[in-house]
């Protein structure tokens, strides 16, 4: 109450429980996916609203395709429709859309419908909305060394494979949140996590609401982020947080 809160710049999510949320209630998994997605709507929305800069979400990862065939199809018919249904409404609150991840895997109708709506919205500056989809922390780390190399002659620095990593047009992650409780990373930003702070919640994905994103955030406003520094180095706003707590 009365405290400033720190709004993180970059928040990422593992989106994670929508399948027990719908075996819990006799249902499809697909149908947690679904219920997914609104969640997802309302925390693009309430993330532009609070003045988050970058929200990146894990929506697909590269060892989903073992899941079963109904739901790899399922996971592809709503990345389809959110296609059509979700990107006129991005467009018009400001946010801009990119995709990441292997698309060679993907349909030729889903990947000119990813180029469409990355195209459509790269004029937006509200929100960047990152959607990790066919993604996994290690093809990513594997992919910018292999164009590293393909390229010659360039040095592999931090700064290098950095810049050819899938979200070298964003800052790393201030705040990575995985919800349905469980305590893992899941090949999800392997590189760009290095100094994040992690968040885990107990609520499954389908129950994440406004309310629990708020608490995740000031919890985060309430750490103190060193990047390898003792805590006397910092600058004294970075120690007020520890000390609000
Ligand atoms: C993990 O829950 C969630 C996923 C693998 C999919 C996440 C997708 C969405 C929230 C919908 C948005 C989708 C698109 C296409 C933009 P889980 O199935 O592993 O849940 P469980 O741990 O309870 O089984």
């Amino acid at each position: 109450m009365g405290t400033a809160r720190t709004v993180p710049h970059h928040i990422a999510i593992v989106m994670d429980g929508n399948g027990r949320w719908a075996t819990k209630r006799f249902l499809p998994r697909v149908a947690g996916h679904k219920k997914g997605l609104d969640v997802l709507r309302a925390c693009v929305r309430h993330c532009g609203d609070l003045g988050v800069k970058v929200l990146t979400v894990f929506a697909f990862s590269s060892e989903n395709w073992n899941r079963p065939a109904d739901e790899v199809s399922g996971l592809m018919e709503l990345l389809a429709a959110a296609l059509s249904r979700e990107v006129p409404q991005l467009q018009a609150e400001g946010v801009r859309i990119h995709f990441v991840g292997d698309r060679s895997a993907l349909s030729e109708k889903v990947r000119s419908g990813l180029a469409q709506a990355e195209a459509l919205t790269a004029g937006n500056h509200r929100l960047v909305f990152n959607v990790c989809f066919n993604y996994g922390g290690r093809w990513d780390i594997t992919q910018a060394a292999a164009q590293l190399a393909a390229r010659g002659g360039e040095a592999i620095t931090e700064l290098s494979l950095s810049r050819a990593m899938a979200l070298a047009h964003v800052p790393d992650p201030d705040l990575v949140i995985r919800t349905g409780g469980e305590l893992r990373i899941s090949n999800f930003l392997l590189w760009q996590a290095a100094y994040s702070e992690l968040y885990f919640s107990d609520k499954l994905w389908p129950e994440f609401d406004a309310a629990a994103l708020d608490k995740a955030i000031a919890d985060y406003s309430r750490r103190e982020r060193r990047f390898g520094r003792t805590s006397e180095q910092l600058a004294p706003s970075a120690r007020a947080n520890r000390k609000a707590a």
